[in-house]
């Protein structure tokens, strides 16, 4: 089987899954987007209206963000990034998704991981980057910085885009300035 076979399976599972409350209100799942062979994998916290209503993650106006600075960047969504989220299922009213619900969906995540072995792991905003790196840590002080996971892949943490949408400024130093600074740093690293 290849990466996509492999992937298209844990999907199946996916449709098929009830462990958590998640799986009796969601209207679709929401697996990945872009491509299974992409050096960058992207770890967001959970799909939203949109992206329940599509079964796509980050396509709402958080999502459109995030593609304009990776566009902005010079990389390709589509072919650069693999995308997804810490729990396959909206949580209702956009709530961040409880540990409980995080651990429950934790095997489809991993098997993603494990099938892409992506170059480097982009944990998206807050919810992500607890996820992996522990729940004491301040997303303004990790974001922009490099950890091991799993003593095996390179990770590092970006601010999440519905952050950045309450932020307008581009100018060096804001919020979105250090996205974009980072987001290169990506690049660079995908590039040696
Ligand atoms: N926010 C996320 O974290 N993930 C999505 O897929 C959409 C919005």
């Amino acid at each position: 089987m290849n990466k996509e076979e492999e992937l298209k399976a844990i999907k199946q599972e996916c449709f098929e899954c009830k462990k958590c409350e998640l799986g009796k209100t969601r209207n679709n799942i929401v697996f990945s987007d872009g491509n299974a062979n992409a050096k960058i994998l992207l770890i967001g916290e959970a799909p939203g209206a949109d992206e329940d209503a599509t079964g796509t993650p980050f396509v709402g106006r958080a999502g459109k963000l995030l593609s304009k600075l990776i566009d902005d960047c010079g990389l390709s969504r589509k072919d650069d990034f693999y995308i997804c989220n810490t729990v396959k299922c909206r949580p209702p009213e956009n709530r961040v998704p409880t540990d409980q619900e995080k651990k429950l969906c934790e095997n489809y995540l991993l098997s993603q991981i494990k099938i892409v072995n992506p170059k480097v792991i982009v944990l998206c905003g807050a919810t992500s980057a607890k996820s992996f790196l522990g729940d004491k840590l301040k997303i303004s002080q990790i974001r922009g910085q490099w950890f091991k996971i799993f003593d095996k892949y390179d990770a590092t943490v970006i601010f999440h885009p519905s952050y950045l949408l309450r932020n307008h400024s581009e100018t060096e130093g804001s919020p979105r300035g250090l996205t974009k600074q980072d987001l290169l740093k990506i690049k660079e690293f995908i590039l040696k």
